[in-house]
């Protein structure tokens, strides 16, 4: 009787996971299994919501950006019998063992259900490439590229109008997204929560900068950096499911740009790149990233190796325990700080 796998992908999309899914189901089905692709994250699986991948059905999904399956930042552990109605799927389904593709809220799930038994393979997605234990996650390469492309379009108007622009990119946790892509765009500063570099600070080198007459200024800001002026918008800014704080609602480009124009009265704008950098076609590296995570996450399952997370280390595809996925964030280094810090002004 041929076996019977799945596949599911959750939290905030990633371009890449269309790869992922290609990679998984052509080396499945080349290794005897049939493939289910659970809808929109767990709650396909809970639900027991999903559709039979083929071949065909897969063929032409490599280029396409998001995840065919459909995502979610369903939380288990937030439904009631949340993980019984995983186990009872798994069982009433009979699936043999699944991939779950997804960031260190998913991959948190992933390892619950390893505990309790279940046989699961994580694959590392996410944008904001803060996932420990693998060298990047699929995804961050497309998203500081359309970084990159916002700073290289708003540098020509900021010139123009002789203006300062903050530009809030994303990066929930960390600052790898506005780092490299800040970095690559020759931004005047970049501002990410792992290190300080207060408004003051700021100010002060964009009041030297505008010194020269008709100069223009780029600020990369992180969303996730929470200035001590913000404290008291933390409250209001509400949580995801996860319990992660929604950014979006706290506003920090805005909030900088607001400061900045009070304090060194330049022309300022403002913009949030937001979405934009998880959408679209993934680039060819994470296309191919995807491809090769998708394909030994089926052949893990196929050597009874569970409990494992696919991992880059160097060129090389590899797999880690998926707790130590999870057991700490990957934040921006100190020398790539510097690095950064010395092209600014
Ligand atoms: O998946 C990571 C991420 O893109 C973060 O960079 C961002 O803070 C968050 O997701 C946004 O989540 P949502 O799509 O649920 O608004």
């Amino acid at each position: 009787m041929i076996k019977k796998i799945g596949i599911l992908t959750s939290g905030g999309d990633a371009p890449g996971l269309n790869p992922v899914i290609a990679g998984f189901t052509r080396k499945a089905t080349e290794l005897g299994y049939e493939v289910l692709g659970f809808l929109d994250g767990w709650r396909g699986l809970i639900e027991k919501e999903f559709e039979v991948l083929t071949l065909e059905r897969v063929k032409e999904i490599v280029q396409e950006g998001g995840t065919i399956l459909g995502s979610s930042r369903t939380n288990p552990w937030k439904i009631e019998d949340g993980f019984e109605k995983i186990h009872d799927s798994l069982k009433k389904l009979d699936i043999h063992a699944f991939a779950a593709c997804g960031g260190d809220d998913t991959l948190g799930v992933a390892k619950e259900l390893t505990q309790q038994g279940a046989k699961v393979i994580g694959v590392p997605k996410t944008i904001d490439n803060d996932l420990e234990a693998t060298d990047q996650t699929f995804g961050f390469d497309t998203s500081i590229n359309i970084a990159m492309e916002a700073i290289d379009r708003l540098r020509t108007t900021a010139k123009s109008h002789h203006r300062v622009f903050v530009l809030e990119l994303m990066g929930r946790h960390t600052g790898w997204i506005a780092l490299e892509a800040g970095l690559a765009g020759n931004a005047n500063a970049i501002i990410i929560p792992e290190f300080e570099y207060s408004i003051d600070e700021l100010c002060e080198l964009l009041k030297k900068r505008h010194k020269q007459p008709r100069n223009y200024s780029i600020v990369v800001v992180a969303e996730g950096v929470i200035f001590p002026e913000m404290k008291e918008k933390i409250e209001q800014a509400g949580v995801d499911a996860f319990g992660n704080l929604i950014l979006a609602n706290l506003k920090v480009g805005e909030f900088l740009a607001e400061e900045i124009k009070k304090r060194t009265k330049l022309p300022v704008r403002s913009i949030t790149l937001g979405h934009i950098q998880r959408g679209g076609p993934p680039s060819a590296y994470d296309r191919v990233l995807g491809l090769r995570y998708g394909a030994r996450a089926a052949e893990l399952i196929h050597k009874g190796k569970f409990g494992r997370m696919v991992s880059l280390q160097g060129n090389n595809i590899t797999d880690v325990p998926i707790e130590k996925a999870v057991a700490k964030r990957k934040s921006v280094p100190e020398d790539l700080w510097l690095l950064a810090k010395s092209f600014f002004g």
